[in-house]
């Protein structure tokens, strides 16, 4: 018991005299670690005849609760005074200036594609969003795109297990919008959509942006009109616009839109046409009464032509540098 009381009172004045939290910790270890006095206090116990262990055991216990109470006020002081000589030592300097952190920017083809949303929006367009993952059907079959055509191709087109597809063009929306809603409709249906390809103008993922209006007489004219003033007010100026006879499934007639660009060239950017009436017909609307076009644009293409970038590719990098420049 008095070597207890003895190993106690030592452990209380190490205690007083600890100036760091490395003392505190070691004081620690000595009493109460593997090897400390209290700890070996305790390992004796089994030599006692077993009447006597719990009284000692006990009283092991008792001061070794001191102990630790002690200890860990000892140690907060500690910490507080710690804190206080930091802020002393080192007062902070409320104004320097914060560290910078860097905050990142929105894609060039997110601004982009808002950009054109804006424009078809402000013109009355309803935006429509389909799904990235279609079935053959909506994506082909529904488009009068016939069973051989070569976009069906498994060079061409991620197929699924099953009759899943990765859409190739956003105009299965075309398809889903005519069946949900009917006519009349004024849509454009944004977003991402996949082929097998990969070169200097071309990525396995890229956007496009459908357009479909439906209504009783709609006509070319309309389209071109349409299109037209969508070019001048996507590059902000005026432009010039060649229709190229083309040719796609789903439309009919179908064409090519090249714009006269800078350099006294044409460039396509996008594929259009009046809606073919088996699409009509496939979605429940009545070709008799209704007509309508569609177009789907490049939102890559549109970009590369709008900032001046030479390689798609790099929109897709992850070039930090690169893409801020467009913030
Ligand atoms: N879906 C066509 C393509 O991806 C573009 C298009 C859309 C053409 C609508 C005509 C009408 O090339």
């Amino acid at each position: 018991m008095n070597k207890v009381k003895e190993i106690l009172e030592k452990s209380l004045e190490k205690i007083s005299n600890a100036a760091s939290i490395e003392d505190i910790e070691n004081i620690r270890i000595d009493f109460i670690g593997k090897k400390g006095l209290f700890t070996n206090e305790l390992k004796k116990l089994r030599h006692l005849p077993a009447n006597d262990r719990p009284l000692f055991g006990q009283e092991i216990n008792k001061a070794k609760n001191v102990f630790l109470t002690n200890l860990s006020s000892a140690k907060n002081q500690l910490e507080g005074k710690l804190l206080v000589d930091s802020l002393n030592v080192k007062p902070i300097d409320i104004s320097l200036a914060g560290s910078n952190s860097s905050k990142g920017s929105r894609h060039p083809i997110s601004l982009v594609r808002s950009k054109i949303e804006q424009i078809f929006k402000s013109s009355g367009y309803k935006i429509k969003i389909g799904p990235e993952i279609e079935d053959d059907y909506h994506n082909f079959t529904a488009l009068n795109v016939p069973e051989n055509h070569p976009a069906r191709a498994m060079h061409d087109t991620f197929y699924f297990e099953g009759k899943k597809l990765l859409r190739t063009h956003t105009s299965p929306v075309q398809i889903r919008s005519m069946i949900a809603d009917g006519a009349p409709i004024r849509i454009i249906a944004p977003g991402k959509c996949y082929r097998c390809d990969s070169d200097q103008t071309h990525t396995p993922m890229f956007h496009q942006v459908e357009g479909l209006v439906i209504d009783e007489n709609i006509s070319f004219a309309n389209l071109k009109a349409v299109l037209h003033e969508f070019v001048e007010s996507f590059f902000e100026r005026e432009i010039k616009l060649r229709f190229r006879p083309s040719y796609f499934p789903f439309t009919e007639p179908s064409a090519e839109v090249d714009i006269l660009w800078e350099n006294d060239e044409w460039l396509e950017i996008l594929g259009c046409g009046m809606v073919h009436p088996n699409v009509l017909t496939n979605s429940g609307i009545d070709p008799e009464k209704y007509s309508g076009y569609a177009f789907g644009m490049g939102v890559e293409r549109l970009a590369m032509l709008y900032y001046g970038v030479r390689d798609l590719r790099t929109f897709y990098d992850n070039d930090v540098n690169f893409l801020k420049q467009f913030s």
